[in-house]
């Protein structure tokens, strides 16, 4: 199995990544921006979307303008149209795996438009953004959603990640699975481990605890079942699909920005030569008035 985190996560038929849970809606609404960004655009356009995934912003991009020329790459080995159940529309898109945004194959002055929703900021700036701005023609488009460490985005993640991070620490329900199911410890320690974390003060969820309680109650009654080598393989899975969600979620964490790294990343692509036409917070559009923050905004034009 593949140690990269989003290979796993893309190669498991998810379509998304950073829907914010706030609001039912998000992820219509961050899909209309892209729409209305398409529509912004000259038909057949060539676009170049940033660390893709499994081609969420080609999606809404194609719904806004189908005669766009989309490419998506991610560093990941991503293929949507084997991996997603229903690629629908991305049929047209040209999606190419292993490709690190830091060292984009593309000739300078390539694509009319560059995007990126939660992506770019995953990389190094000092090298990805130059390359963002060399593919773009003059007077081409730039158009980045990016994590904002206060959105309804990185905070519920902030907590899911805490919450994996208890169950994977030492001495934890994961680990204390792993020897229980290999004959290395009692069922009342991991009953104990389920017990402290449970008793803890960290946010607990059916998506994360919900789920790995019930892994362990199924590996239980293999071994009951006398199926030991079944719950030794459900607990190794368990394990290795917690990890991965762990580092998606930390790396996830580590790319949200402040205001004051916004402001830099603003700053550093004027000095590229492009003219920051946006660079503000985005707010979902207000209903019952509440509004959800969900990122940083920066949308350029290349001089
Ligand atoms: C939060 S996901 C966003 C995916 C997609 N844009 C979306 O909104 O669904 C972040 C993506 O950045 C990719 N990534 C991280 N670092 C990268 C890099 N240096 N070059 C290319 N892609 C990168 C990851 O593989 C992952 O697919």
């Amino acid at each position: 199995m593949t140690a990269d985190p989003w290979t796993i996560y893309w190669q498991a038929d998810n379509r998304d990544s950073c829907i914010a849970t706030a609001v039912p809606d998000d992820a219509e609404q961050i899909a209309a921006l892209w729409r209305d960004f398409a529509g912004c655009l000259a038909d057949g356009g060539m676009v170049l979307d940033l660390a893709t995934g499994n081609g969420t912003v080609p999606a809404a991009l194609l719904a806004g303008n189908p005669t766009l020329k989309i490419t998506g790459v991610d560093r990941a080995e991503i293929n949507p149209l084997q991996f997603l159940s229903a690629p629908g529309p991305l049929h047209g898109v040209t999606f190419m795996g292993s490709v690190d945004v830091c060292s984009l194959p593309f000739d300078a002055d390539s694509f009319d438009a560059v995007t990126s929703q939660f992506g770019i900021e995953y990389a190094d700036f000092d090298r990805s953004l130059p390359e963002a701005a060399r593919v773009i023609r003059a007077g081409g488009r730039l158009a980045f959603m990016m994590h904002h460490v206060d959105s309804a985005v990185v905070l519920p993640a902030q907590s899911r990640l805490q919450e994996m991070q208890g169950l994977l620490q030492s001495g934890g329900v994961v680990e204390l699975l792993s020897a229980f199911v290999a004959g290395d410890r009692a069922f009342a320690e991991l009953d104990a481990a389920g017990k402290r974390h449970l008793d803890g003060a960290v946010e607990r969820t059916a998506g994360v605890t919900g789920q790995i309680f019930e892994g362990v109650r199924t590996a239980v009654r293999l071994l009951q079942a006398g199926r030991a080598g079944e719950a030794r393989e459900l607990s190794s899975t368990m394990s290795l699909r917690l990890r991965a969600d762990r580092d998606r979620l930390r790396q996830l964490a580590a790319a949200a920005q402040d205001a004051t790294q916004f402001g830099r990343t603003a700053n550093r692509l004027r000095q590229l030569g492009l003219d920051v036409d946006v660079a503000a917070e985005w707010h979902l559009p207000e209903s019952s008035g509440t509004t959800t923050l969900l990122g940083w905004q920066l949308m350029c034009t290349k001089q």
